[in-house]
């Protein structure tokens, strides 16, 4: 019987409102996060080429782009901080005052009941660009670990409300949930980066973030793109060292791991559609090549349907302004 031509599935698209009706994925504005990139200065609201739309902004410029973000709707924001200057160590990434941490503060004062999650890496505050301890041609992990671990610690501090570490050091959610531990968060979550492949598609986030590594890539921590049962391997074990939200990045490339993390694990789990993602999307639409708009809403679906509960995009000001009722 269930087959045609007694079976027709186009009766249910007939119209608007059937279509409506047997909706199975739907976006909501609760399901966006927002990155923002914060540099030091006044008066600074520098657009970023490769990104159009996306700025880096000063402390003082941040207020107000946290006013409308709140008034979207948006329920979330993810920092990253350019500092004033680099070193070997990163040490401007777990100074108390370090730009992540001021810019922790104005959200606060500014928006209290937005979700204040910080990028946990060194990358944008070492010299070298890598993102830890560069010993001989190799990052050492183990040396990286408490400096991450005390970069997380000094943003709970702060007052972030979750610390997304993103290094792709082994043991650095443990490392990190330690240190919240003993110093009295216990109740900061820790949203991991674990499947981060060593992907092209980063490219406009090193020119936002100033975070281009000085020789060599990333290829020694950050994932093979060719790989599946590693990122499981690597999604599992962030789970034993107690990450509370795991992410697939980037999206779209990788819909196969996303549905895969959703199956595999009873855990909520984050997307990242990263920098090089958003370009291809303004490049497309600025040359009049491709529907803006519904194209937007097509990718983030797709990141959604694949199995994301958390999306962090650069879309997500455009996807609230879409939602509106
Ligand atoms: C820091 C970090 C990166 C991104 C998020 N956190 C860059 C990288 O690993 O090179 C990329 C985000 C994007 O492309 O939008 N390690």
């Amino acid at each position: 019987m269930n087959k045609f031509p007694e079976a027709r599935l186009r009766r249910l698209r007939k119209t608007p409102a059937l279509r409506n009706m047997i909706r199975e994925t739907k976006l909501e504005i609760t399901d966006f996060v927002y990155p923002i990139f914060v540099a030091q200065g006044d008066q600074v609201y520098d657009p970023i080429a490769p990104m159009p739309g996306i700025f880096q902004l000063s402390l003082d410029k941040l207020r107000q782009e946290i006013l409308e973000i709140s008034a979207l709707g948006i329920p979330a924001v993810l920092l990253f901080g350019l500092p004033g200057k680099k070193d070997d160590e990163g040490s401007e990434a777990y100074k108390q005052d370090g730009i992540v941490q001021q810019a922790i503060k104005v959200v606060k004062d500014t928006a209290s009941e937005l979700i204040v999650i910080t990028d946990v890496c060194l990358c944008e505050y070492t010299d070298h660009g890598h993102c830890g301890i560069v010993s001989g041609f190799n990052v050492d992990n183990d040396k990286t670990l408490s400096l991450l671990a005390m970069t997380a610690e000094s943003h709970a501090a702060a007052g972030a409300d979750m610390v997304a570490p993103s290094a792709m050091m082994d043991g650095q959610v443990s490392a990190i949930r330690n240190s919240l531990d003993i110093n009295g968060f216990i109740d900061v979550p820790i949203m991991s980066y674990s499947a981060k492949y060593a992907s092209a598609f980063y490219g406009p986030f090193r020119v936002a973030a100033d975070s281009t590594p000085q020789y060599g890539d990333r290829k020694a921590y950050q994932m093979d793109v060719s790989n599946s049962n590693e990122a499981i391997r690597e999604i599992k074990s962030d789970i034993d060292e107690g990450a509370d939200i795991v992410m697939v990045k980037p999206a779209l490339a990788y819909l196969d791991m996303i549905a895969l993390a959703k199956r595999m694990f009873n855990h909520p789990v984050a997307a990242y559609n990263v920098s090089g993602e958003y370009s291809m999307v303004k490049a497309a639409s600025q040359n009049g090549w491709i529907d803006e708009e519904r194209v937007i809403q097509e990718i983030l679906i797709g990141i959604k349907r694949a199995g994301a509960d958390i999306i962090i995009t650069y879309h997500a000001k455009e996807v609230a302004r879409l939602l509106e009722p």
